[in-house]
């Protein structure tokens, strides 16, 4: 009998790949969410089923997973409160999978990229493994209650839990897509897009596909881990710039700005932008079997094109809430113009390659 997975936020970027995948493996998939956004019909067809409830309701949840599930997965766990709730189900599921964030990770002065703003960009050695120190678990912060999230987990589940630790997820149906700090520039006919730090700055990105493929491995064989989960070979940020540029056609340049080292810097600043590279180690993903199903270059045209329809219904601020919420503005021109045209000497225009 096929095995049945529960999505707590089904609906989502994560959620739908997730669906996806596991239907694809030969999942039975119920997908939880409060209805504010409709499932993508091919996965109806698939045999997605989709039931309405707020995960603030834990008899809502009990009652949806009614005789149980294989697997529950929860995308939207944010805070000890919401493992709780999970452990009080624990019972009537086989395993546990929660997404937290790599946001967790301190670097060895106790830096991390929530605070950065005050404290400086966190720096790394090498690539961050699920070994590195972490904040400590508590209710101060987004990252400080991911971690009272895992810990609670961790130390009190009576069934196995799969932890996993995203970077900067991307994929269509996204509320934080940032690769719209390329495509609406692209749109709006800009011809010259600065990229602060050269362009070379290395966030590592997450496809909701590599994300998919890797929740799929871990509840094939259950047990207690903390996974990364980020794509091979992340791109640059000028690389990233590249990939859609093709896909958007564009025929612009991008500026490398070289004299900028502040952080944050004063015009170009993409999503990705960072002084000094955050990137995660892949190697335990890889040693339970984990194989990358994609690409960023890939993957992105799916969310390019999924990015350039959806932008034509609705303005985009209320499209992705969790971009507009970013504390500058992301969409600054006139700045742009105004340190372009002075700083004309301190740049190295890139022409876009077809
Ligand atoms: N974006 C990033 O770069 C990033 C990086 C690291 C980690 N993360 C983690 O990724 C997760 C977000 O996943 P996502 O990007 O797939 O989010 P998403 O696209 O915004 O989808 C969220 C899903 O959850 C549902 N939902 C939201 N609130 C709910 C509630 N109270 N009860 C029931 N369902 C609810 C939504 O549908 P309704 O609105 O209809 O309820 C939707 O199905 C979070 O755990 C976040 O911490 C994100």
């Amino acid at each position: 009998m096929a095995r049945k997975a529960f999505i707590i936020g089904g609906t989502g970027q994560i959620g739908c790949a997730i669906a996806a995948n596991l239907l694809e493996n030969g999942w039975r998939v119920t997908a939880s969410h409060r209805g504010h956004r409709a499932p993508p019909s091919e996965l109806i067809e698939r045999g997605l089923e989709v039931v309405t409830l707020d995960r603030q309701d834990s008899a809502a949840i009990a009652s949806a997973l009614g005789s149980g599930a294989d697997a529950l997965i929860d995308t939207v766990a944010f805070d000890e409160t919401h493992a709780r709730q999970l452990l009080e189900v624990e019972t009537s599921v086989g395993t546990l999978l929660v997404i937290s964030s790599a946001s967790v990770y301190r670097d060895e002065a106790g830096r991390t990229l929530e605070e950065s703003m005050q404290t400086g960009f966190p720096e790394f050695d090498e690539l961050i493994t699920e070994r590195q120190a972490t904040v400590d678990p508590g209710p101060g912060t987004y990252s400080t209650r991911k971690m009272a999230l895992e810990t609670t987990l961790q130390e009190q589940a009576g069934c196995p839990v799969t932890v996993l630790r995203p970077c900067a997820i991307h994929g269509p149906g996204s509320q934080h897509p940032r690769e719209w700090w390329f495509v609406k520039r692209m749109l709006d006919g800009r011809d010259s897009i600065p990229l602060a730090y050269q362009g070379r700055s290395r966030f590592h990105t997450s496809s909701v596909r590599n994300i998919a493929e890797l929740t799929r491995i871990c509840l094939d064989n259950p047990g207690s881990r903390t996974l990364n989960i980020g794509d091979p070979d992340p791109p640059d940020v000028a690389a990233i710039g590249q990939a859609i540029a093709r896909y958007m056609n564009y025929q612009g340049k991008f500026i490398r700005i070289s004299d900028d080292d502040a952080y944050p810097p004063r015009v170009g600043t993409t999503p990705w932008s960072c002084p000094r590279p955050f990137l995660i180690d892949m190697a335990a993903a890889s040693e339970i079997g984990y194989r990358p199903v994609a690409t960023y270059e890939d993957s992105v045209l799916e969310t390019c094109r999924w990015l350039s329809e959806v932008a034509k219904t609705a303005p985009w601020r209320e499209l992705f809430p969790v971009l507009a919420g970013y504390p500058r503005d992301l969409f600054d021109y006139a700045a742009e113009d105004d340190f372009l045209n002075c700083n004309n000497n301190l740049t190295v225009s890139v022409r876009t390659q077809s």
